[in-house]
């Protein structure tokens, strides 16, 4: 089994063409995703791989979808597979046929992305999500927050419909109170086995960066734009495919530029935001410069790079470190740390790195 089989695998069976090709891009940062146009051939992908959510179409053998899903659960282990119908609406309607069919899972076409991607990440993350409903309500209003603004992000890649930037950081706003409370552990711990990476990944980077605003004395409403900045930073990745994205070891060229390319995409997609504070472009266009030059997209070097980008840079080589991935476990922080202000010296500002060593030494994190 390779490292990568590790991730979800999510299988759709739709006799549209256009529909598949669609539900891919949204997914395709993801999960690993098969999809299938006639229903024995996913049957008989089935009895080798179980998928971890199966979407079916009502319009699959000429609109009896339920009778498919019907004969899935005639069989003893397929029966165990959750299934989502997607049907036409209006809702009432498709909620009876899933019912029907045996299922309460239930995606109304048209939908809009994030709403496929809220149904997806819903059902494989139910018990990392139901968890969090036992947390204090600071902590419960942050995590469900911020899921909900970075499920909608999907939407403004795949329609170009901005998003308030108000939406947000209100939803940044639990998370930056829990912060000054110091009381983000249990943030922090409810994001660790969330299997949407990008979204656990962009609340670690949420919260050290605020955190690490506040211990350089940044307060109010800019420590609430840290958060937000956070949140957002890598939003491009969502245009990435999980292979690049979740390749264990070196990418080739090819690879690599690809995914260098999330910086583009992170910026265009908060260009076509409202209102978008100017210290959320600086930190998402220039996470990923470094010190001596030797960073993308620029290449900026030493004075060119911004205040807040350096404290995001450090904060994200930290985060992706530290980070729990399909194909490594966390490394230790102060093994992060050390390998910071060793082999990665000239990468970031090193001043910054040492205060970032004395924050995390007086935080839990
Ligand atoms: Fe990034
Ligand atoms: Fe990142």
């Amino acid at each position: 089994m390779t490292a990568l089989s590790k991730l979800a695998l999510v299988a759709l069976v739709d006799p549209s063409q256009t529909r598949r090709d669609e539900v891919g891009k949204a997914l395709m940062s993801m999960y690993r995703l098969q999809t299938y146009a006639d229903p024995s051939h996913a049957l008989a992908a089935f009895k080798v791989t179980l998928p971890d959510v199966l979407l079916v179409d009502d319009g699959v053998t000429s609109g009896h979808g339920a009778d498919f899903i019907k004969l899935l659960h005639q069989d003893e282990v397929l029966r165990g597979i959750p299934v989502v119908f997607v049907s036409h609406g209006p809702e009432e309607r498709a909620r009876g046929a899933a019912q029907r069919a045996g299922t309460d899972k239930v995606l109304v076409k048209p939908y809009r992305r994030s709403t496929l991607v809220a149904c997806v990440s819903g059902i494989l993350n139910e018990k990392v999500e139901e968890r969090w409903e036992h947390l204090p309500e600071l902590q419960k209003k942050a995590l469900k927050g911020t899921v909900e603004t970075f499920n909608r992000i999907s939407d403004v890649i795949a329609t170009g419909e901005p998003l308030p930037f108000g939406v947000v950081t209100d939803s940044c706003k639990p998370l930056v109170d829990a912060i000054n409370n110091n009381d983000f552990k249990s943030i922090m711990d409810g994001v660790k086995y969330h299997d949407n990476y990008s979204y656990a990944h962009s609340m670690r980077v949420a919260t050290l960066l605020s955190l690490f605003g506040r211990a350089a004395g940044i307060r109010g409403k800019l420590q609430e734009i840290l958060a937000g900045g956070g949140l957002l930073h890598d939003a491009g990745k969502m245009s990435i495919p999980h292979e690049v994205l979740n390749k264990p070891g070196r990418l080739d060229e090819a690879e690599f530029a690809v995914m260098k390319s999330h910086v583009t995409h992170t910026v265009q997609f908060l260009d076509a935001c409202e209102d978008i504070h100017p210290s959320v472009r600086i930190i998402a266009s220039q996470h990923h410069e470094k010190i001596d030059g030797s960073g993308y997209p620029n290449g900026l070097k030493d004075g060119e790079l911004n205040e807040l980008a350096r404290m995001a840079a450090i904060v994200d080589v930290f985060s992706a470190l530290t980070d729990r991935r399909v194909y490594k476990p966390p490394m230790d922080p102060v093994e992060a740390l050390n390998l910071m202000s060793g082999q990665m010296k000239n990468h970031l500002d090193q001043h910054r790195v040492g205060l970032f060593r004395e924050m995390l030494l007086d935080a839990v994190v």
